[in-house]
């Protein structure tokens, strides 16, 4: 089959369109024929193993242990594990597994709980196209997860979601009306009327404008724009607000955006407001929420662009600019 292949940490020329094997599903694992692949951030840092913090998660400390990256996908179930019950052959799907940039990937059915995991599928939701699906998987549940399980967000809360533009927060900016919050949504010009567009009820440009400089607090803020100071942040909270932090961009080699988090753990120690890290994990049950909403016409995923599976590398140099408009997407 063909697939993207990488067989040392870089940037995205490290990246070769090979032909492989076609990897065989494990008992509890379901193949799946991928139609469609999304990438963004998450990949990218996989890829090229920064900062270096991320390959003692389980990646690989010197080379990548996965060959072919990417995560998210939407496809056909090919063939099934003899423990697997929940799906057959020619089932549609969305979720993740390993090494989705391929023809063929392999996905646990539900490896629940994890990061970085063997995956996990639902059916795909039924008025979405595989490109569309394909897009969900780690961005809407990494919304979800953000919003709902670390920012408690409840009905008439006032809620920042900061990079309301991108993979996650175009997910982030719908999810958040869904749940009844009065959303502020902030991006660049540009964009502004896109993150109006998924129903934010205010926008700021943050090219003319700082959000902490303006009287509003708001009870949460979703950070997925990633480079902020936490001081900035606080100061845009409500005394007993919630800041989640799901983007970890700039800082050093080693741990990079992180840092923030890092330090965002012990300082909620000592101050009224939690400041949260996110680590988004694979959980079926998400899966199935954001297809049920999808179903009922409440969300709708983002596109930015597709590439053919060729133009990974390109897909890959795109998301580190960190400037996405909704998700890539590679369409096999
Ligand atoms: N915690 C987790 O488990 C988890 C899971 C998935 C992703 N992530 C991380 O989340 C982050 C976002 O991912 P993504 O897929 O949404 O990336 P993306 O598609 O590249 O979107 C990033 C967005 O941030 C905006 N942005 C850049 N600078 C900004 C600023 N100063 N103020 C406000 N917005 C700004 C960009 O909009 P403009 O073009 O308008 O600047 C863009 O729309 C990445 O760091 C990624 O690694 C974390």
């Amino acid at each position: 089959m063909k697939a993207i292949t990488q067989d040392r940490y870089g940037s995205s020329d490290v990246l070769r369109l090979d032909e492989v094997a076609t990897p065989a599903p494990g008992a509890d694992e379901v193949l799946v024929r991928v139609h469609a692949a999304g990438v963004g951030p998450e990949v990218w840092h996989i890829m090229t193993g920064r900062p270096y913090f991320v390959r003692l998660m389980g990646f690989g400390v010197r080379a990548p242990k996965q060959r072919v990256p990417g995560r998210d996908l939407a496809g056909t179930v090919e063939a099934v594990g003899s423990a697997v019950t929940e799906f057959q052959p020619g089932d549609e799907v969305f979720g993740s597994g390993r090494g989705t940039l391929a023809e063929y990937a392999c996905a646990a059915a539900a490896d629940e709980g994890k990061v970085g995991g063997a995956g996990v599928l639902a059916p795909k939701p039924a008025n979405l196209m595989f490109e569309q699906a394909a897009a969900v998987p780690t961005s809407g549940a990494t919304a979800l997860q953000g919003l709902r399980d670390a920012g408690g967000v409840r009905g008439g809360q006032s809620v920042l979601i900061i990079g309301a533009s991108g993979g996650v927060g175009t997910f982030a900016v719908q999810l958040a009306k869904h749940f009844d919050a009065h959303v502020t949504g902030v991006c660049s010009t540009a964009k502004t009327e896109l993150v109006r567009s998924l129903g934010a009820d205010a926008v700021i440009d943050y090219t003319r404008e700082d959000f902490a400089d303006r009287p509003e607090r708001y009870d949460l803020i979703l950070d997925t724009a990633g480079r902020r100071a936490l001081s900035g942040l606080r100061r845009a909270l409500t005394p007993r607000g919630t800041l989640v932090i799901v983007g970890g961009e700039g800082g050093g080699r080693l741990t990079g955006g992180f840092e923030r988090q890092l330090r965002a753990v012990v300082l909620s120690r000592f101050v009224s407001q939690r400041l949260v890290p996110l680590t988004a994990v694979d959980r079926r049950a998400d899966l199935l929420f954001l297809k049920d909403i999808i179903e009922d016409g409440k969300l709708t995923p983002v596109i930015d662009r597709t590439f053919a599976l060729g133009e990974a590398a390109q897909a890959l140099t795109d998301a580190e600019e960190g400037h996405g408009r909704g998700k890539k997407v590679i369409v096999i």
